[in-house]
C-alpha cells in the first residue's frame, strides 16, 4: 500500500505575517505534504490568492458557498490530518474560541477531528491582552496546539513579543504533529533522529514499611509528554518513570518507585544517552531505616528518622560524556528564576526548566504548564501557558540547539 500522503488545511488569517504563510505552504509541499489553503477575507488584503494557488496542492478556498459542493468545510475538515493556522490573529482566536462558524476556516475547524496547530502573531499589546490570553488558554485546554510567537520586529517599526514564529519552527512542529498521527512524511525524519534521549518522570515513593511510603504531588504528565515529544521528533527514548501513565509503543519504559531505583536505572542507561531530561520529582529525604514488616498501631507512633537521598542529577552531571546535554527541572514556589539560576550552576546542567508551581494552570497534575528555560550562558526563554506537550517541544527546541550535529549516540 502506498504511504498515506498527509493532508494539511492551511488557514491564513489577515495579519501582516500572512506573507510568511506562503513560505510555510511551499516548504510543506516540498516535503510531500498535500496542502489545501483556506484564506479569510482579511488575509487577501495582505497576500494574493494567486500566490497560494500556485504553490499549494489545490486552489485557494475562501467561502462556504462558492464551491460546487455545498459543504466544503466538512470535506476539508474530515480529510485533514492537521489544520494549521498561520498567522492566527486575535480576531481569529476569539472566533475559534467562541465556536463561531461564520467563515470557511472557522467552520472547517468545527468540522475536524484532526489536530489543530495555531501560530499566533500580533502586536505585543494585543498578544498580552487578557482577552487574547484567555481565548488561547481555552483553546489549549481543548487540546489545540500552539507555536508561540517570538520577540522581534513587528509591523510599523515596533519591536516586542508577538512576532510570528520562524517558518522553520512552524514547519518542524507541523511535521512532528503529522508524525504523531501516523502520517510520517519520510523515514528518519525529526531533529532528534539517531539520538538516545533519556527522560525521568513522576514522583518517587520512599518506603516507610512494606505498605506505606512518602511521596509528592508530581503526576508525571510533563515527563511523559517530554518522552512522547522526543519520540515524535525521531529519538530513541528510554523513560524511567515513577508514574503509571500510559506510554506510546516504541518508548522503552523502566518503571521505578524510589529515588534509589531511579538512580540505578538512570546510571545504567546514562553512558549511552545524548540527552538526559530529569523531569522527575525525586524525593529529597527518605526514611533512614524502612521497617521490614508493617508498622502496627499497637507498637505506638514510630520514630521517623529521615536521611537525604542522593542527588541523581548532580551525579549524572559529574560523570557525563562529552557532548551529552543535561536538562534539570525545578518546581519552585518562591523566587523561581533566582533559585533556578543557582540550581543550574550547583547541579552543573546545560538547561534548567523552572516551574512556578503556584501559577494558575501550571505545575502538578495540570495538562498545561508555563515555564522558563534557563541556560548556562545566562539566557532565559519564557514559555507561556500551553499544553505540556507544547512545553516539551519548547524544551527540545532548546536542547537541539545545544546538540553537536556531528555526534550520535554510541
Ligand atoms: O534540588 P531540586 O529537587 O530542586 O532539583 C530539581 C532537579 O534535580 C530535578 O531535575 C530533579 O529531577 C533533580 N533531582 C535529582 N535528585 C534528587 C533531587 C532532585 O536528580 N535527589
Amino acid at each position: 500500500m502506498p504511504p498515506h500522503q498527509p493532508h494539511v488545511v492551511l488557514g491564513v488569517c489577515g495579519g501582516i505575517a500572512a506573507y510568511k504563510a506562503v513560505d510555510v505552504c511551499r516548504r510543506l509541499v516540498d516535503v510531500g505534504v498535500y496542502v489545501a489553503p483556506v484564506l479569510t477575507d482579511e488575509a487577501t488584503r495582505f497576500v494574493g490568492e494567486a500566490t497560494f494557488s500556485a504553490l499549494a496542492s489545490e486552489p485557494v478556498q475562501r467561502s462556504l458557498f462558492d464551491e460546487a459542493s455545498p459543504i466544503p468545510h466538512t470535506r476539508l475538515g474530515q480529510g485533514a490530518d492537521l489544520v494549521l493556522v498561520v498567522p492566527a490573529t486575535a480576531h481569529f482566536l476569539a472566533r475559534y474560541a467562541a465556536g463561531m462558524a461564520d467563515d470557511l476556516l472557522c467552520a472547517t475547524l468545527l468540522a475536524t477531528r484532526a489536530p489543530v496547530l495555531v501560530c499566533p502573531a500580533m502586536h505585543t499589546e494585543m498578544w498580552e491582552h487578557p482577552a487574547v490570553s484567555d481565548n488561547l488558554a481555552l483553546l489549549v485546554r481543548r487540546g489545540v496546539l500552539v507555536v508561540a510567537p517570538e520577540e522581534g520586529r513587528l509591523a510599523g517599526g515596533d519591536s516586542g513579543a508577538g512576532r510570528l514564529a520562524d517558518p522553520d519552527t512552524i514547519v518542524a512542529r507541523a511535521l512532528d504533529v503529522l508524525g504523531a498521527t501516523g502520517s510520517v512524511v519520510g523515514p528518519g525524519r525529526g531533529d532528534l533522529a539517531g539520538r538516545l534521549v533519556v527522560v525521568s518522570a513522576g514522583g518517587t515513593r520512599e518506603p516507610l514499611d512494606p505498605v506505606r511510603f512518602l511521596t509528592n504531588r508530581s503526576s508525571g504528565k510533563q515527563g511523559h509528554a517530554l518522552a512522547e515529544a522526543a519520540a515524535r521528533r525521531g529519538a530513541k527514548v528510554t523513560l524511567v518513570t515513577a508514574s503509571a501513565l500510559a506510554v506510546s509503543p516504541g518508548i522503552d519504559v523502566v518503571p521505578v518507585a524510589s529515588a534509589a531505583d531511579m538512580e540505578a536505572a538512570l546510571r545504567a542507561v546514562a553512558p549511552r544517552a545524548d540527552v538526559i531530561v530529569m523531569a522527575a520529582a525525586v524525593a529529597d529525604f527518605r526514611p533512614k531505616a524502612p521497617a521490614a514488616h508493617k508498622l502496627v498501631k499497637a507498637d505506638g507512633v514510630p520514630d521517623l528518622v529521615l536521611e537525604p537521598t542522593p542527588d541523581i542529577l548532580s551525579g549524572l552531571a559529574a560523570e557525563r560524556r562529552p557532548g551529552q546535554v543535561l536538562v534539570g527541572f525545578a518546581a519552585e514556589t518562591d523566587d523561581p528564576i533566582g533559585r533556578g539560576r543557582r540550581k543550574l550552576a550547583q547541579k552543573g546542567v546545560d538547561l534548567l526548566v523552572v516551574n512556578d508551581v503556584t501559577a494558575p494552570g501550571a505545575g502538578f497534575d495540570h495538562d498545561t504548564n508555563a515555564v522558563t528555560i534557563l541556560d548556562a550562558d545566562g539566557g532565559a526563554t519564557a514559555v507561556p501557558l500551553m499544553s505540556k506537550s507544547a512545553v516539551a517541544d519548547a524544551v527540545f527546541d532548546r536542547v537541539t540547539a545545544q546538540l553537536d550535529p556531528e555526534r550520535n549516540s554510541p
